[in-house]
């Protein structure tokens, strides 16, 4: 499916992203840059610790200015966001752009209800009654998929389960109709049946409000469903990126080529984690110039000491010192891909 004569809604440029530690400031994010169109899906892929997170949270806003420095411009529906204010930058969070962070537990408080949280996030953006916001908090628990949402509405975190609160978080993102929606990673902590559900949801808000979605997962079987373009992540950089059928078809980088090799033949399970590939990822004080993924690729040389240029065909890019004819050579030794397409 593709958007692309649809607007720019958010321009991410040179994203770069360093954190005060005890042995200084380390960079985790590097030079990161992608667009998400309206109505699009782009889904973020990589292992656990390659930036993802760091990424979303530090471009909404939410990393803390004392031990972080965020450098870069981030541009959505053509302002910069990165120069609000705290309120300016609040206001759009929630209104604007819904999001549905990794861990559900500390999303939400547990001291309020969770009817009480998706009408107090409705009301801190519409003039609206209370009893008016519950009524909207019941109805979208409702469309969220939960069975009995007049009783739900009246829970607290603690007494829902994991799915519920999902759920139940998906609803205050959704609260606002956002024209984009961040979700970190919002299937891996539930079963499979649940994760499959949360998945429709998301098409759903897409097709009845046109919003657009960040996706983030580990699950290459999901990015091949859902997603429009791909960015996957490597040690703090976008290593890839591009339309979801061209990564598919003709993926250009090592590391995405290992990612290749986890997705599920059709007849096996289809919501699978991502394969591991040898060796470990490296941490970002490891990180240098140098190509990140160098010290575990089967094809690495001499020449991936230095900073990978950058590689386009048609509109994926890539960083990686391979270009063809060699690299569609090696990579034909490594994924068979035509049983892929
Ligand atoms: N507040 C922080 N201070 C220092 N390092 C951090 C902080 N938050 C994240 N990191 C580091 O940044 C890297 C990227 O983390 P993250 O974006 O959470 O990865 P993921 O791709 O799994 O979402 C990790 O190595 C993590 O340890
Ligand atoms: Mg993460």
């Amino acid at each position: 499916m593709s958007a692309v004569e649809k607007p720019v809604l958010l321009d991410v440029n040179g994203l770069s992203v360093s954190f005060a530690t005890d042995r200084g400031m380390v960079k985790s994010v590097r030079d990161v840059s992608f667009t998400v169109r309206e109505g699009e899906i782009l889904s973020i892929v990589g292992e656990s610790g390659s930036g993802k997170s760091v990424t979303l949270l530090s471009l909404l806003g939410l990393h803390d200015p004392k031990t972080t420095k965020v450098d870069g411009a981030v541009a959505f529906r053509g302002k910069r966001i990165m120069e609000m204010s705290a309120q300016q930058m609040r206001r759009i969070r929630g209104k604007d752009i819904g999001l549905i962070s990794q861990d559900p537990m500390t999303a939400l408080t547990p001291v309020y209800t969770i009817g009480w949280q998706i009408a107090e996030q409705i009301r801190a953006h519409e003039t609206i009654s209370a009893r008016a916001a519950r009524l909207r908090a019941i109805e979208l628990l409702g469309e969220v998929g939960l069975s009995n949402p007049g009783e739900a509405v009246d829970r607290y975190p603690h007494q829902l389960s994991g799915g519920m609160r999902q759920r139940a978080l998906i609803a205050m993102a959704l609260s606002c109709n956002p024209a984009l929606l961040v979700a970190d990673e919002p299937t891996t902590a539930l079963d499979v049946t649940v994760q499959a559900q949360v998945l429709d949801l998301l098409l759903r808000l897409r097709k009845d409000f046109g919003s657009a979605i960040i996706l983030i997962t580990h699950d290459m079987g999901v990015v091949a469903e859902v997603a429009d373009q791909v960015a996957v992540m490597y040690a703090g950089r976008i290593v890839e990126r591009g339309p979801t059928d061209q990564i598919f078809t003709n993926p250009m980088h090592p590391y995405t080529w290992g990612l290749m090799g986890s997705i599920p033949p059709l007849t096996g399970p289809r919501l699978s984690r991502l394969k591991s590939i040898p060796g470990m990822p490296p941490t970002p004080d490891m990180i240098s110039e140098a190509c990140g993924f160098a010290p575990r690729c089967d094809f690495a040389s001499a020449a991936c000491g230095t900073h990978p240029p950058l590689r386009r065909h048609q509109d994926q890019a890539c960083l990686c010192v391979l270009d063809t004819p060699e690299r569609d050579l090696l990579r034909s030794t490594v994924l068979p891909l035509e049983e892929l397409a």
